[in-house]
C-alpha cells in the first residue's frame, strides 16, 4: 500500500534490534485516516471470505481492527494479555511469547466471543516473528471457529513469520512488507 510505505518512509524510526518505532500514526498517536484507508484496504483483500469477526490481541491491534471491522460491518474481538497461569474455565488460551519484548503472557478470548459458527480474519499492527498469530490460531482451533486469512499492517519479511504463515497456506496480506531496515542508516526496503 503506497500510502503506507510512503508515511513509514518519512516517520518511521529504524531502532535497534530490528524495531520500527512507527509511534506518529499507528502506536502512539492514531492517524484516522490512514488507519480508514488501511481498513478499507483490508475490506478490499478478504471481501470475499466470509468473514464473521475480526479478532485481534490488546493493544495496538484493537485500532486496527475496529476500522477494518467498520467496512466488514462484524464485531471485533480482540484477546487479552494476562500475566496469571490460573484461568477460568469460560475462556480459551493460548501462551505467547514476545521475541521483541522477551516476555510470555496468555492471551484469552471468552466463550461466549466466539464459537465454531465464526469465520475470523485476524488483525495486527506488526507481524514479526508469529508468535501471536500463532497463539490466535492456536485459541481458533480451540473454538473450532474457521481461519479466512491474516491481514496485517507492517511484516517483518526478515524476521519470517509472515513467510511460515503462507508456507502452511495461510492466506496472509500484508500492506507494508519490510525487507530490511538499518539502525545506522535509518534506510528501510520493502519488499
Ligand atoms: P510476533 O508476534 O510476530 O512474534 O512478534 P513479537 O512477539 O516479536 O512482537 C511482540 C510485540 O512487539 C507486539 O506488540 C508487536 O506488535 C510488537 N512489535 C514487533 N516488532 C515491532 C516493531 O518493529 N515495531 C513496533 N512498533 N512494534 C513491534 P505487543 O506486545 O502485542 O504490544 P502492543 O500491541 O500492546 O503494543
Amino acid at each position: 500500500m503506497h500510502l503506507l510505505e510512503q508515511r513509514i518512509r518519512e516517520e518511521g524510526v529504524v531502532k535497534k534490534g530490528n524495531v520500527l518505532k512507527v509511534d506518529s500514526f499507528l502506536n502512539h498517536r492514531i492517524d484516522i485516516r490512514l488507519l480508514d484507508a488501511i481498513g478499507e484496504e483490508f475490506h478490499r483483500l478478504f471481501s470475499d471470505a466470509g468473514v464473521t469477526k475480526i479478532v485481534t490481541i490488546e493493544a495496538s491491534g484493537i485500532s486496527v481492527a475496529v476500522m477494518a471491522a467498520r467496512y466488514f460491518d462484524v464485531p471485533v474481538v480482540f484477546a487479552k494479555k494476562s500475566k496469571t497461569a490460573q484461568l477460568d474455565s469460560d475462556v480459551y488460551s493460548a501462551r505467547i511469547h514476545s521475541f521483541t519484548h522477551n516476555n510470555d503472557y496468555t492471551a484469552i478470548i471468552s466463550r461466549k466471543y466466539l464459537s465454531s459458527e465464526d469465520t475470523v480474519l485476524v488483525i495486527d499492527d506488526f507481524l514479526a516473528n508469529g508468535e501471536a498469530v500463532r497463539g490466535l490460531r492456536e485459541i481458533l482451533r480451540e473454538a473450532g471457529a474457521t481461519l479466512a486469512g491474516v491481514g496485517i499492517v507492517i511484516e517483518k519479511g526478515f524476521q519470517g513469520g509472515g513467510d511460515r504463515l503462507r508456507a502452511e497456506g495461510v492466506h496472509v496480506e500484508s500492506l507494508a512488507l519490510v525487507d530490511s531496515m538499518n539502525a545506522e542508516t535509518g534506510e528501510i526496503s520493502f519488499r
